[in-house]
């Protein structure tokens, strides 16, 4: 095995993405100019994010954590049925970023679920929620929490935007280069407090009792429809749902969550929403959420 780096081979029994887990050999000398006390600590990225806002985001805060710990970096991509599917237990020695839209107000019902069979031991969670630029309500609060439960210390929490999954004007663009900068500026300062082990100070934006889920979230949604004639059969929107909702005949499996994967994803925009309340939605949200949001930490 190379002494630069070894292939998680594991990856797949673990849950974690075959990443290229970067070893205290390929740093020796930075750390030992730097006079660094590494340990054994473990870095993990973990986020859910259909249409990529998301991960943008926590692989920007997760760069900046990298290059502070100089450790093993883990990679779980909860956007998959199957990752969500194994157990993640951690211990003191770890650090969690974590990432979450928000649907709603609140976290996702398929990431709440998932969060329920997470242990945290001690570890050290930094907590993310990216919105499409209209309000995260009570979805960071509850992330917050929900770590809390699971036994993790939250050092940090922020609110990140990311273009929103129905209209392309809506937090057009974003995460953007001043959003990138703002995640490792919020990283940095995580970091410390992660360091310290000190749980967040500054009480975090939302409310308890959390809004209730609205009835579009809870419902059973209809998949995007796909323009037949447009379709070129190749099967992206089968492999980007979260929820395998798409078969290879492109049926809809009735378990539609709405995040739009499918349609961002198509090749040729074969793929639309035909639902009402979707299109009622978007038109709200160009008519009323363009003006730009920025960023927020509790620290
Ligand atoms: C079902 C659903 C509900 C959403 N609810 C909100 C919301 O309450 N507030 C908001 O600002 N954005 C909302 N959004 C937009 C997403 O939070 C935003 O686009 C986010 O960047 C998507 O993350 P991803 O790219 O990682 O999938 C919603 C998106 C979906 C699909
Ligand atoms: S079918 Fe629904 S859940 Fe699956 S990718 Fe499309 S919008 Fe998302
Ligand atoms: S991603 Fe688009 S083109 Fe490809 S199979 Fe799906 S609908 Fe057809």
């Amino acid at each position: 095995m190379s002494d630069m780096y070894r292939h998680n081979l594991l990856s797949k029994k673990t849950g974690y993405e075959p990443v290229f887990i970067f070893t205290r050999e390929l740093f020796h000398d930075k750390i030992k100019s730097r006079k660094l006390q590494v340990g054994f600590m473990k870095l993990t990225l973990m986020y859910f994010s259909p249409t990529h806002t998301t991960k943008k985001i926590v692989s920007a805060i997760g760069k900046t954590f990298f290059e502070k710990m100089l450790c093993e970096v883990r990679i779980a991509d909860l956007t998959f049925l199957a990752k969500r599917m194994h157990e993640y237990s951690f211990t003191q020695e770890d650090v969690l970023v974590i990432g979450v839209p928000v649907y709603g107000g609140r976290i996702p019902l398929v990431v709440k679920s998932f969060l329920s069979t997470v242990s945290g031991n001690g570890a050290k969670a930094a907590a993310v929620a990216v919105y499409g630029n209209r309000d995260y309500d009570d979805a960071l609060l509850e992330l917050y929490d929900t770590l809390t439960e699971r036994g993790f210390t939250v050092c940090a929490a922020g609110a990140f935007i990311g273009q929103h999954s129905y209209s392309d004007k809506v937090g057009a663009g974003r995460p953007d280069v001043d959003d990138l900068l703002a995640a490792g500026t919020f990283a940095l300062a995580a970091y410390e407090k992660v360091m310290a082990a000190k749980p967040v100070a500054k009480q975090i934006r939302g409310n308890r009792p959390y809004k209730e889920y609205a009835p579009s979230i809870l419902q059973q949604r209809t998949a995007p429809i796909e323009n037949a004639d447009a379709c070129i059969q190749c099967g992206k929107c089968i492999e980007v749902c979260p929820v395998c909702n798409l078969d290879a005949g492109s049926h809809d499996g009735g378990k539609c969550i709405g995040c739009a994967a499918c349609v961002k994803f198509c090749p040729v925009g074969a793929r639309s929403f035909r639902d009402a309340n979707i299109a009622k939605v978007k038109a709200w949200l160009e008519e009323n959420c363009r003006a730009r949001k920025t960023p927020e930490f509790f620290i």
